[in-house]
Formats: C-alpha cells, sequence, structure tokens
C-alpha cells in the first residue's frame, strides 16, 4: 500500500491535521504530534518502521492486530503502550492517507523510508 499523497505531503499538511485532531489522535500524540502520553510522531524511531504499509496498517488494526499479524516492535520509542485501532473510526482510506500526509509533513526525514518497511511479516508489505 502507498499513499497516493506522498508527491504533496505538505499541500496535505491542513487537512491532514483537521483529520488528526478530528480522530483525537491528540489525545496521546500531543496537537502537532510531538508525542505526550504516546510516543511522538516527530522523531526518527518508528517502533513498526516508518512505511506507508505499516503505518497504514498499525493505525486501521492498532498495534494488537498488527502483533498477531506478526509484526514486532523492531525499535525502542520513549513511552510504550498499546495504539487502539482505528480502523472503523475512520471513514476512508482516503482520510488515513491524509492523516498520515501529516505526519509525514511533520517528519520528513520519515519519507526515506516510505517504501522501506522495516519487516515484512508474510510478505504482506511489498
Ligand atoms: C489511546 C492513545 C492513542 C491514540 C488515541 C492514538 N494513538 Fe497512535 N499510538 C499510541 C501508542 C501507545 C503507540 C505505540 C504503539 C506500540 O508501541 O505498539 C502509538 C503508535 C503510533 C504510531 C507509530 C509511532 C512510532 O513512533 O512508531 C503512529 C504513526 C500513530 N500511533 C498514529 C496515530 C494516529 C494517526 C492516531 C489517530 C487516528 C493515533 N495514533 C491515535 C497511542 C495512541
Amino acid at each position: 500500500m502507498h499513499n497516493p499523497y506522498n508527491d504533496d505531503v505538505t499541500g496535505m499538511e491542513e487537512v491532514g491535521h483537521k483529520k488528526y485532531l478530528s480522530y483525537s489522535c491528540n489525545g496521546c500524540h500531543g496537537g502537532g504530534g510531538g508525542g505526550g502520553m504516546c510516543p511522538p510522531l516527530t522523531n526518527d524511531t518508528f517502533v513498526y518502521g516508518a512505511d506507508d504499509d505499516t503505518l497504514f496498517r498499525l493505525i486501521a488494526l492498532g498495534s494488537d492486530e498488527l502483533q498477531k499479524d506478526g509484526y514486532t516492535r523492531v525499535r525502542k520509542e520513549i513511552v510504550t503502550g498499546p495504539m487502539p485501532p482505528f480502523g472503523n473510526i475512520i471513514k476512508t482510506s482516503d482520510e488515513l492517507w491524509r492523516v498520515i500526509a501529516f505526519i509525514r509533513a511533520k517528519n520528513p526525514s520519515s519519507m526515506k523510508d516510505v517504501s522501506n518497511p522495516a519487516q515484512t511479516p508474510g510478505g504482506a508489505a511489498e
């Protein structure tokens, strides 16, 4: 899976941020994604990898389901805990990609791993 907004993540920043706030991601990750009770989305550490496919799965399925699919924590964040699933809350995959574009806009260095999964359980990711 690949984000259709990768070519223009900064253009997507504002609309993605609105979605991010409307789904209350900020309650755990902070208003700008800088973390809070939960890991920051703005640092270089991505627990399961920073590629599109993995982030989409993590946000849609939540971390418990992701782990059932064979993913493990390959990096250590400053806080560890379960991430709830949003697949039934975020209405379309398009909206989820917009939220991911917001995270990329806040965290430009994550773009280098956009197609570079840290792990590929069952060959699920390309
Ligand atoms: C109830 C608190 C909570 C909410 C709400 C929440 N998250 Fe998370 N999120 C977490 C936790 C805890 C982790 C770490 C998961 C792990 O270590 O397995 C995480 C991990 C992540 C990661 C990976 C971060 C990293 O450093 O590896 C991303 C990306 C992410 N969340 C995005 C989102 C988005 C987008 C939303 C809103 C749709 C959201 N989260 C809502 C708690 C939350």
